[in-house]
């Protein structure tokens, strides 16, 4: 039974590799999930999994978005959606890179937050959790994906500003490198994507889903402002780095 009477989870995003993780997390600790994403096949067998409800939307479709979500009363959402693109340097990247990244990384991220928080407000209960990134934090000379992702560390922030004295909470997530799917949509080259998971043990879905259940978990007077997690085997700024090939 999940504590601070939260009764309804959104996870955006759960059609793969985190955000299916938390949706399966969070329905164990008895919230009702409403798993977003854009693909219908991996959500439906989610759902016949752990009973989700699934919410087939493309999150860059700001009409849909709010026709799927504006009536419902959510309690915790986890804004998961995301992607990497510009892995080759801003200067190499497309106009198409750099609207999916912005779009679905910071606008649709405000748009899902703006909607749901307004309930969360007047029911004065509500957790808002973001799933930044540790190129959020610190530099890992990924311009593109670095500047949607420390949009989300300034939005959470600013965040706990905005909702001081509603009750609402916000928790930042912000992991290093995670085995998913990630790196193939990021690098359209397969052995360029494979080479940030081989050779290094990387986090899985499940450590971040855990981290997230930890935060919702937490008593009421205790906001989980930001966790930063990372692979024991990954160091930003480490020594191990190699400029040519990887970013950190
Ligand atoms: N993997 C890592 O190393 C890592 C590290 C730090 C942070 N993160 C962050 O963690 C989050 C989850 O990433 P992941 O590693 O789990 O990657 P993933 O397995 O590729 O999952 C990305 C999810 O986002 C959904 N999505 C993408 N665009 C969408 C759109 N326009 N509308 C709706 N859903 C959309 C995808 O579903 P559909 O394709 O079905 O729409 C998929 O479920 C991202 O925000 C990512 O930046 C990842």
């Amino acid at each position: 039974m999940a504590d601070n009477q939260y009764q309804t989870a959104l996870v955006t995003g759960a059609s793969s590799g985190i955000g299916a993780a938390v949706a399966r997390a969070l329905t164990a600790l008895d919230l009702e999930v409403y798993a977003l994403a854009r693909r219908h096949e991996p959500l439906a067998e989610l759902a016949e999994e752990v009973g989700c409800i699934p919410l087939v939307v493309d999150l860059n479709d700001t009409a849909k978005v709010d026709n799927a979500i504006a009536d419902l009363a959510i309690d915790v959402v986890v804004n998961n959606a995301g992607l990497g693109r510009g892995y080759d340097g801003l200067a190499q990247s497309t106009n198409d890179d750099i609207e999916r990244v912005v779009n679905t990384n910071v606008a649709a991220v405000l748009q899902v937050t703006r909607t749901v928080m307004r309930g969360m407000i007047d029911r004065r209960r509500g957790h808002i959790i973001n799933l930044g990134s540790i190129a959020g934090l610190h530099p890992t000379g990924l311009a593109l994906y670095g500047a949607s992702k420390g949009a989300i560390h300034l939005l959470s922030q600013n965040l706990r500003l905005e909702l001081r004295g509603t009750g609402v909470r916000v928790t930042e997530i912000c992991p290093g490198r995670v085995e998913t799917p990630y790196f193939a949509t990021a690098l359209d080259d397969p052995a360029k994507a494979n080479s940030f998971t081989e050779g290094l043990t990387c986090l899985r879905p499940e450590d971040v889903a855990d981290a997230i259940v930890y935060a919702v978990r937490a008593p009421w007077h205790c906001n989980v402002s930001t966790i930063e997690l990372q692979p024991t085997e990954q160091t930003v700024g480490g020594a191990q780095i190699d400029p040519v090939n990887r970013t950190l």
